[in-house]
This record gives C-alpha cells, structure tokens and sequence, in this order.
C-alpha cells in the first residue's frame, strides 16, 4: 500500500521538533497550546497541531501515538484551517462549555457546536481513539460521531432513517488537504443493508448484500481479517450501523477512504513494527460501479471485460466496441409474459412455452434487490413468486438471506471464480439454449476451433523442422509445400501459411466432409496464425 508510506514526508507535527508536554484533558482553565499534545491514558492515541507539507494551514488531529509512519485518523477543523504562522492559537473550552479552536486573536474558527450546562467541560482521549466532551458525568459530544474519513474500531457508520441521521466518511481532498473530497462511504438502510462508496452522489464500488455474516459481493479477495467487521439492522428503531471488529488493545487497525476513493483496510503487525494492507476496495475495473453497465455480467480475466448476459445485445453498438460500455445490454426478444397478459400461463400455442430462468452461477448477486417474505420461504417459493409476477426479471434465493427479487435492471453484476451466488435470470421461451439457433453457433465454433488447432499444429511442425531438414525428412510434404506457399505468400518478410494448401495437403483429416456436414454455405472465415506473432483473418473457400 504505497499511500501509507509517504505519510512519513506528509505532515509536520509541531510537536515532533520540540519538547512538549502530553497532558490527559483540556479545559477553559488548561487549553491545548501549539506546544502541547492530549494523550489517551494508555498512550495509545495523541491528539495536537499538524500541518501538511508544502500547506499553510494548520489543523488539530487524532492520530496512533507510537505507530509510525503516522497517518492522520481525524481532523477537526477540516474546512476551518488555522494560519501555520498563528503561534498563539489554542483548542480550549468556551464559556458555553464548548470545545473550541481560538486564533491567537480569540477568534473561535471552529466549535463543538453543542447546547453544554456550564463552563466546567473536560475534553479528553479516550483509549478507543474516541475525543469525548463530558459535562460533569456525561458525555455531550464525541468525535466518533463526527467522523472523516477513517474508521477506527468502536466507531460507527450509521443510517437512521427514522431521523434522517447519516454518518459517512468522506474523503480527504487530496493527501495533503483534509477539506472534504470526492468521495464518501457508507452503509445502505434497505433490506439487507449494503455498502457503499460514492463518487459525489454517483455510486463508484458497492459491497453486496449483508447475508448477516458477510457482504456476499465481496468475493475473490485474498485478506487476512476480512471477517473482522459487522452490521446491525433494527428495523423498528430504522437503524443500520456498520462497524470494524470489536476494539482491542493489543490489535490496531483501522479503515479509510483515499483521496482517489479506494477504501482501504490496514492493521498493524507488531512483529514487524509495520502497517500492513488488509484489503482494498475497488481493486480492478469490475469492482468499480456499472462499469459494464444494464444487463452485463463482468469478468476480470476475459476480455473484453464486459459480456451482455445471455439473450441480450449491447445497447449502443459503436459505443460498447469501443470499450464504453456503460451504456449496458437490451434485451434481444420481449419476455412472454409481456406478450401475453395473462403472464406465466401458457400462451396462446397450447404448448408451454412459458419464460424460464437461466442460471447463472458464482454471481456478485445485482443492485436494488427487492426482499420478499414467503409463504414456503425456499427457492422454489421464491422462483414461483418472480415467475408469476411479470415485473420480476430475476431471483435469488440466499441461505442466510432468503428471497432476493429484481425489478426494472440487473446493474452491477460480476462472475467471481470462488466465491457468489447463483442467479436466476428471466428470459422468453424462445431464448432456450436448446433452440437450432444456438446449436448452429456451438458447431461453428468448433469448427473454427478445430481448425486452428490444425494450423498450429503445422505452424508450430514447421518451426520445429525448419533448418534441420535431416530429421524432419520422414514427415509428410505438407509442410515442404507450406513453405513454399509462405516464401511467395502476400506478407513478404514472414513465412506465410495458406488455408487452403493445408487442406490440399492433409486428405487424411477428411476436412471436406466434416465442412459438408455442418451445412455451412461455401465461404468461412477462419483464423490463420502467421510466423511469429499474428493472428489473420482470411477467407476458406473450399
Ligand atoms: C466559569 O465561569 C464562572 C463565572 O463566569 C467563573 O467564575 C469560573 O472561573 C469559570 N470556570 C472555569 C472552569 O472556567
Ligand atoms: C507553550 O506555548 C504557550 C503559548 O505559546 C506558552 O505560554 C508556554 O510557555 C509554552 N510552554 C512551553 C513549555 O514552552
Ligand atoms: C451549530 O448548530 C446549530 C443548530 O444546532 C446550527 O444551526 C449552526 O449552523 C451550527 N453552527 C456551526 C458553526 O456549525
Ligand atoms: C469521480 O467523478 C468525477 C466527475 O464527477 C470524475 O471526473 C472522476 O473521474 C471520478 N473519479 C473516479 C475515480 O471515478
Ligand atoms: C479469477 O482468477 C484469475 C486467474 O487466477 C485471476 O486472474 C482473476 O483476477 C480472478 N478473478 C477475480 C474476480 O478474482
Ligand atoms: C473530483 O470531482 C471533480 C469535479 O467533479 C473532478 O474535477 C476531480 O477530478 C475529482 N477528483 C477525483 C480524485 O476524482
Ligand atoms: C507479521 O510479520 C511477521 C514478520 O514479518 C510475519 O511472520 C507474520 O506473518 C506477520 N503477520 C501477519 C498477520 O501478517
Ligand atoms: C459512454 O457512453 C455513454 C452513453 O452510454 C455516454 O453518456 C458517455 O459519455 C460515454 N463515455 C465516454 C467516455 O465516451
Ligand atoms: C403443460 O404443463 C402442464 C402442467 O405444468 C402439463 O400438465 C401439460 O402436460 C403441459 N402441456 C404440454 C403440451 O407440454
Ligand atoms: C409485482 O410486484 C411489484 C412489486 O412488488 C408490485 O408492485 C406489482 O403490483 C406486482 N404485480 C403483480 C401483477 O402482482
Ligand atoms: C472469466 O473468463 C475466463 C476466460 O474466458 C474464464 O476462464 C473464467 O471461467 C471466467 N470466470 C468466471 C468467474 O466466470
């Protein structure tokens, strides 16, 4: 994780130059000054002055007191900086019993903001990372509530939709300006929850349902504390909440969103005496929101990436050859139930051709998912609760979860290798795989397929023969008659092979038979590997 090392050259910390005092609270009586630090009792965290390199604004931060290199957890006054050149400026408590950040000119540049008895209020560091301002015995303000872009164990990140409360990280601007950035993170109030990361309001990397263990679309991640984090839902109270694993003294981690919106994931290895990555969210282009768009499945190891999902065809054709392909699929033929009102029945043939569902297996399971609540909750419930609702394109049905539905679009879906689901997409009748159209295209390939292994066969004989004549000799004259044709070919620097005079050549494959069977017109367009590093299409008259 290259950001975290740079963190070393980052900041100046007032306080690193000089001797200052640690002290254990601030309040009206005892302000934090420039020289000072505020220390958690067990020294695990620091709270004082910073300033980012190359910048003239300094700000007050909470940071891990003895592990370097130090990366900033908090910021108060993110958007309000203090002048680097105010040597007079403090962070006290007001006479309103807030906590405050005071100019050398008193000005109050930034404040708790919170309706305080008196003027006795203590600030102090807790050991979790958490800055409290208790009023005699309570706690009035914390900054767990007010977080930017970290997440520390302890703290949350919290939906009420019942209050219209949300609590998010947001991003710093760039890695020297902590104003807020681009990006924000959080946990969605649907059922079940979802995270997410969003660029402005544009969803940019979207975590999968919560199957009350996990986020289900997270998959393929290789990481070593990947189960260390948790959600909690009460729907009564209209509260989701995501948190890191329960705090711990001796085990120091924490979660934040880059400036570029990667969410990263650190913990400390104390053998090491180094912050280690744990894992990082969206690492390639498939994990980055809609990049395929509607109705297309990615795949990180196939190119291109993005692949309509069966029975449907890019939208935008130039857009999508281009590599576009945000503008999704459509579907090639209208489902029957939209044909025919009287959905899922029979049509009007006799037959039964109602529309079915392709499964599609290990999927990050789609955006917008709609919860059902069944009668017979198991996945035949759930199938026969979509079919006989026309709206309903998809299901999903999710031990741990249950039935998961999909109106209107399949966004954002991803075929992982290990991991996901099985989804069970909604297509016409007449979309069934064991439709003549299919078959024709299954034979073509083969056909191709079993052509180019015939080329290379003999590309890879004539490579090896070449030049050592003497032990290639007992071989056929194909290959002899090949060479030729290459010397006198098109390309005029390469050895070139021609369909053509392999198929002469090789009577013993019985190639015209099997072309005569496929029912194929007379024309083929197939693949010629040429010496040493192209692939080039040529007509097969045969
Ligand atoms: C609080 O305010 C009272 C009255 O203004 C003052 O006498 C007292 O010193 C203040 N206490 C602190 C802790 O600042
Ligand atoms: C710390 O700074 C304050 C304000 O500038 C000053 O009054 C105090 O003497 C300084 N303390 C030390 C130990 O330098
Ligand atoms: C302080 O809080 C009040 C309401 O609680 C709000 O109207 C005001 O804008 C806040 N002031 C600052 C500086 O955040
Ligand atoms: C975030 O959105 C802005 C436009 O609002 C865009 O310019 C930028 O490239 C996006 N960043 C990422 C990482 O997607
Ligand atoms: C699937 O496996 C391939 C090959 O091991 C790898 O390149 C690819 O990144 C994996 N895909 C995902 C989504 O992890
Ligand atoms: C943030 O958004 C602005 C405008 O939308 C854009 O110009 C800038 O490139 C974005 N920054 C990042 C890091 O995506
Ligand atoms: C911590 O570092 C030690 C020494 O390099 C290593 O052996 C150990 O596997 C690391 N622990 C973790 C959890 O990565
Ligand atoms: C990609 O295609 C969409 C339409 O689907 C269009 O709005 C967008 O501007 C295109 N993006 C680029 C980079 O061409
Ligand atoms: C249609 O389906 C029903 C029950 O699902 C079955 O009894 C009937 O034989 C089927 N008819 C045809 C023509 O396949
Ligand atoms: C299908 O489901 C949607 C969403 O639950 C609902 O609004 C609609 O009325 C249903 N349609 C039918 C025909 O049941
Ligand atoms: C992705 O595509 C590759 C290359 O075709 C294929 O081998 C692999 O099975 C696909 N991965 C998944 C998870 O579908």
């Amino acid at each position: 994780m290259v950001a975290i090392h740079y963190f070393i050259f980052l900041f100046f910390f007032f306080c690193r130059s000089l001797v200052c005092l640690a002290v254990s609270s601030i309040s009206s009586l005892e302000p934090l000054f420039l020289n000072q630090t505020l220390i958690s009792s067990s020294q695990i965290f620091e709270l004082g002055f910073f300033t980012p390199y190359g910048s003239s604004n300094r700000y007050v931060g909470i940071w891990y007191k003895n592990l370097t290199p130090t990366r900033i957890l908090w910021v108060a006054n993110r958007a309000q900086p203090l002048d680097n050149n105010d040597q007079l400026a403090r962070l006290t408590v007001g006479d309103d019993g807030n906590l405050r950040l005071l100019e050398g000119t008193q000005n109050s540049i930034w404040s708790t903001n919170v309706s305080a008895g008196s003027n006795r209020s203590i600030a102090m560091l807790i050991d979790t990372g958490n800055l409290v301002l208790k009023d005699s015995e309570n706690i009035i303000w914390e900054s767990f509530h007010f977080p930017t872009d970290t997440i520390l164990p302890g703290m949350k990140i919290e939906m009420n939709v019942n209050t219209g409360e949300k609590r998010y990280l947001t991003s710093w601007k760039t890695d020297t300006d902590p104003s807020p950035g681009n990006f924000t993170v959080g946990v969605t109030s649907e059922i079940p929850p979802q995270p997410f990361t969003w660029n402005g309001s544009a969803p940019h990397w979207r975590g999968g349902q919560w199957d009350k263990s996990k986020f289900i679309g997270i998959g393929d991640v290789e990481s070593t504390y990947l189960s260390g984090y948790n959600v909690q839902q009460d729907i009564q109270q209209g509260t989701t909440y995501f948190s890191l694993l329960t705090y711990s003294t001796t085990f120091f981690t924490y979660m934040f969103i880059s400036p570029e919106g990667s969410l990263k994931w650190v913990f400390w290895n104390e053998s090491d005496r180094k912050w280690l990555p744990n894992w990082e969210a969206p690492w390639n282009l498939c994990e980055t929101y809609g990049t395929c768009g509607p109705f297309s499945v990615c795949n990180s190891s196939f190119s291109p990436i993005c692949q309509c999902l069966d029975g449907f065809t890019p939208k935008l054709e130039d857009e999508w050859k281009s590599g576009n392909w945000t503008g999704g699929c459509t579907r090639k033929k209208e489902l029957e139930c939209q044909r025919d009102p009287n959905s899922g029945a029979p049509s009007r043939s006799g037959a039964n051709q109602t529309d079915y569902f392709l499964k599609l297996s290990q999927m990050k399971l789609p955006d917008t998912a709609n919860y059902v609540t069944l009668i017979d909750e198991n996945a035949w419930g759930c199938q026969t609760w979509c079919l006989n609702n026309c709206s309903c394109i998809a299901y999903s049905y999710v031990e741990d979860i249950g039935c998961l539905t999909w109106f209107n679009e399949i966004m954002d879906i991803q075929s992982f290798n290990t991991t996901g689901k099985d989804l069970f997409l909604r297509l016409a009748y007449s979309e069934r795989s064991d439709n003549t159209g299919s078959r024709t295209k299954i034979i073509t390939v083969s056909l191709a397929t079993i052509l180019g292994g015939i080329i290379l066969s003999a590309a890879i004989y004539y490579i090896t023969c070449r030049g050592r004549v003497s032990k290639c000799e007992s071989a056929s004259t194909v290959f002899q008659q090949i060479g030729k044709e290459g010397n006198s070919g098109v390309s005029s620097e390469l050895p070139f092979f021609k369909f053509k005079s392999i198929l002469d050549a090789t009577n013993n494959f019985d190639i015209r038979n099997k072309l005569g069977q496929g029912g194929f017109g007379p024309v083929y367009k197939v693949m010629i590997f040429s010496l040493p590093h192209r692939w080039i299409w040529k007509y097969l008259f045969v």
